[in-house]
């Protein structure tokens, strides 16, 4: 099961025969026409909607009652965007529509939700790299939008943190709520807030069962510990994956902003949440939401919110979303954003099986009890060794069985096997249990190529025997990273001109902090169990690692920008598992992975550090490709709020470390301009090679590239040339600029995919 896989669905109305009925609007201004009469934006918006004044009475949507109050404000956005959100009938969005300055409006839509080991998997270290440093993200300020936070996790302490000041510039507030009060706060969680007007302006009759900052559902909890959790000493899930627990960023400070409630999501709450980080004055936003299907920019509230908080310099890492393992399975990857796809860890948990001929068995299980299986009877049985049904196994107690995958699989033997009177059983399987944490009964699985020996002991052996023992855990598993199935894939469904997602993050069965209201894991059907820490999988958990490792690198290199950053972990991520072969994909029977899926490869932290060359892009760069999408004025506007970008040069592409080029059946050149900006010390020679796609060639000009001093740009072209008579299938190659003694290598995934159409 996949467990971060919440839905929050925005609560929709019966919308009855009138159209006089209210509803929740987010509407987007131009602030450059504000009447000099009023001195605030907030002003101007209250007036505005004051002045809808209803001819007529109204039913508003929420309570189905007539009403002759005003329409009403909710919310006003002044920092990622310009505008408000407000309860508003059809006429009255009709006769707003007239008003001065209006630019856009659209219904506020319904969002949804998409660490022991992970440093040292990532090679972070504390005497070399990228954790020294950036003095592990000191003074850097990680912002979580998500569901609200735990803040007596340990993780959320902080030790070792009080001595050095909250950095100056930050404007933030530990808001007092239920439960919640402003000394939950310290020198690690320096600010909470909470944004629910969007959602009780929909439903006023609704009953808030949290109404603060604390986290009741664990989400946020899980993610804000992933980015910047303290250190904390023998955090486990439940004796699997035991080690120190923290985040990748373990110094940085933490801001939450709670939009997830356990009564639903809007985003009007998500835009407030932003407007307010950015104006606090994070450096980072972690985003492990986003919508399931597709939406175009300009009625992206995520889309819009990360384009301020791109222009603020703010870095913005994206889950990439749980939709995979499909072709075009990615929704609202966003250029401006970095795009995150999940993988595995090279961890795994074991059972140890041992059978009364001594032999003895590694397995899988993450049953979370020390059952005593000490000697038990061993049954085969052909018969009952389905294990799909509890009828079949009543008459056996306390034995163990073995259980053959005839194509029930092993969760739901399990299942049945919880239920019935058996001991423990021996599950045979190939399964690759990927995301799951959830072992309700003594058990373990092994193979195929173990199976044999072990039905042959119980089929030849006058009394046979087995023990069990669990909580064993395992590193250096191969191959990892795999790319998870789930994991969305591209092309980018919105705008196919950019590859997307950027690169993958660890996400599978990633441990991190819970709250302890809710349990993690199940003996039997009926006990629950709860603990502080506990794994998930999703695109949701890897995005918090790039957040973490973006806050290192911005405390390592202050002056880069959420681009360079990105450009950074990107040029370096690394094609290649743990077995020096390209990744392999889960969702794709392990099979080599595409850059469709894992976009540059696995983020590697240490060599982001030092990049050598960064792809830097100006904002006007993403607007250009909006102008090429044939965007209205009004809906390029409406992203950028400002009038100071323009259409005079709209392109396909944009200053991007990523290749993407579509053929369709006739040959065709595709060529594309790149900056490279010079971030290592001084005078060096950057030296291009290629592997083309097959079926294609690429051409680079110039293929020498020269750089006399530290921020010198220079640019060149890439030409991707190909004949007619490419079949359907997407095609890889690369370019890598490597300078003089190979310190640096800076490398693009280059991607030859048919024509899109869907
Ligand atoms: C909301 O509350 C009002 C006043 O308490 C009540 O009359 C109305 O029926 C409620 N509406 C809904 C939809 O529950
Ligand atoms: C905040 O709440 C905690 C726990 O309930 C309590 O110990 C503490 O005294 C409270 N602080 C203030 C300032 O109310
Ligand atoms: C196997 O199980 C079936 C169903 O419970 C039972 O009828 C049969 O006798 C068992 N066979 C042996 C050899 O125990
Ligand atoms: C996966 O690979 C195995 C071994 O090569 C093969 O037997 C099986 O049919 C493949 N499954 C799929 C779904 O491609
Ligand atoms: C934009 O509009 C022009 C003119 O109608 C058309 O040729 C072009 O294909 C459109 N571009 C996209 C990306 O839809
Ligand atoms: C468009 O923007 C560019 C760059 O900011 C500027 O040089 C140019 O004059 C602008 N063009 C128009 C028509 O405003
Ligand atoms: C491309 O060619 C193939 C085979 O000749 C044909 O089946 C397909 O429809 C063509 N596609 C387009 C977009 O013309
Ligand atoms: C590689 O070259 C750069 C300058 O081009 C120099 O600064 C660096 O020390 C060299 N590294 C090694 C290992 O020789
Ligand atoms: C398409 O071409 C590739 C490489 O030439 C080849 O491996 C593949 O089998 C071809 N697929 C089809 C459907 O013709």
């Amino acid at each position: 099961m996949l467990f971060f896989f919440f839905t929050w669905f925005l609560f929709i109305q019966d919308v009855g025969s009138t159209s006089v009925e209210r509803s929740t609007y987010i509407v987007h201004m131009d602030k450059s026409l504000m009447p000099k009469a009023f001195t605030s934006h907030h002003g101007w918006y209250s007036s505005t909607v004051d002045s809808l004044k209803p001819t007529i009475p109204i039913v508003t949507t929420t309570s189905s009652q007539y009403s002759t109050t005003p329409p009403r404000l909710i919310y006003t956005y002044n920092n990622v965007a310009h505008g408000f959100c407000a309860l508003l009938s059809q006429d009255e969005l009709e006769s707003l529509k007239k008003s001065l300055g209006f630019v856009s409006a659209y219904n506020d839509k319904q969002i949804k939700l998409r660490t022991t080991h992970t440093p040292e998997f990532l090679s972070l270290n504390p005497s070399t790299g990228l954790w020294p440093a950036s003095d592990y993200g000191k003074d850097v300020i990680v912002g979580l939008v998500d569901s609200g936070v735990w803040p007596e996790s340990l993780s959320f302490r902080d030790d070792g943190m009080r001595t050095s000041p909250i950095p100056a510039k930050w404007k933030g507030t530990c808001e007092v709520g239920q439960e919640f009060n402003a000394s939950m706060c310290n020198s690690k969680l320096i600010g909470a807030r909470y944004f629910n007007k969007g959602l009780i302006g929909a439903r006023p009759n609704i009953t808030i069962s949290m109404n603060s900052a604390r986290d009741t559902d664990g989400h946020g909890t899980h993610t804000a510990s992933t980015a910047a959790g303290n250190f904390v000493e023998s955090a486990s899930f439940f004796g699997y994956a035991e080690g120190i627990a923290r985040g990748l960023a373990p110094r940085a400070r933490l801001a939450v902003y709670k939009i997830f409630w356990d009564e639903g999501a809007h985003e009007s709450d998500f835009l407030a949440g932003i407007d307010q980080a950015v104006a606090d004055g994070v450096d980072i936003l972690s985003l492990s939401f986003g919508y399931d299907w597709d939406v175009p920019f300009y009625e992206n509230t995520i889309a819009i919110a990360c384009f301020g908080a791109m222009e603020s310099g703010v870095f913005v890492s994206h889950a990439g979303g749980n939709t995979g393992p499909g072709y075009l399975s990615i929704f609202d990857s966003i250029p401006w954003t970095t795009t995150v796809a999940a993988g595995s860890i090279d961890r795994s948990f074991a059972g140890m099986l041992t059978l009364g001929n001594g032999l003895s068995f590694t397995g899988w299980t993450m049953f979370p009890a020390s059952a005593l299986v000490e000697k038990l009877p061993l049954i085969y049985n052909k018969t009952i060794s389905s294990c799909d049904s509890v009828e079949l196994l009543k008459n056996v107690y306390s034995a163990i069985v073995i259980c053959v995958d005839k194509g029930y699989d092993v969760f739901n033997q399990l299942r049945v096997i919880s239920m019935s009177n058996v001991a423990a059983a021996i599950f045979i399987s190939n399964e690759i249990f990927e995301t799951t944490s959830d072992f309700p009964w003594p058990g373990v699985v092994i193979s195929s190529k173990d199976g044999p020996a072990v039905i042959n002991y119980a089929k030849t052996s006058d009394r046979p025997w087995a023990s069990m023992k669990f909580k064993q855990t395992m590193v250096g598993t191969k191959p990892a990273p795999a790319v998870a199935s789930y994991s969305s894939r591209g092309p980018s469904r919105t705008y196919t001109g950019i590859l997307k997602p950027d690169l993958v993050a660890p996400g599978s069965l990633v441990l991190a902090a819970w709250i302890p209201s809710n349990s993690v894991a199940m003996i039997g059907s009926n006990i629950y169990l709860s603990n502080d820490y506990t794994m998930l999988s999703g695109t949701s958990m890897a995005c918090p690692h790039v957040a973490g490792v973006a806050a290192l690198l911005k405390g390592a290199h202050p002056e880069w920008s959420p681009a360079a950053i990105r450009s950074a972990m990107m040029t370096t991520a690394n094609p290649l598992d743990n077995t020096n072969n390209p990744i392999r994909d889960l969702g794709n029977n392990l099979t080599f992975a595409s850059s469709l899926a894992v976009g540059s490869g696995h983020i590697d932290p240490n060599r982001a550090l030092d990049p050598g060359l960064v792809y830097d892009t100006p904002p006007q760069d993403y607007v250009n490709v909006l102008c090429y999408m044939n965007y209205t004025q009004k809906q390029i506007l409406t992203v950028t709020r400002s009038n100071r970008y323009n259409c005079s040069t709209p392109s396909p592409d944009l200053n991007y470390p990523s290749f993407i080029a579509l053929y369709n059946n006739n040959s065709a050149i595709h060529t594309f301009q790149r900056t490279l900006t010079n971030v290592g010390d001084g005078v060096a020679t950057y030296n291009a090679e290629v592997i083309a796609p097959t079926g294609s060639k690429v051409t680079i000009s110039p293929m020498t590239l020269i750089f006399d001093r530290i921020y010198d740009q220079k640019s060149y072209t890439m030409s991707i040339e190909y004949e007619s008579g490419l079949n359907e299938t997407t095609r890889y190659g690369s370019l890598v600029w490597v300078d003089t003694n190979r310190t640096h290598t800076v490398r693009s995934p280059i991607v030859l995919t048919p024509v899109v159409t869907y």
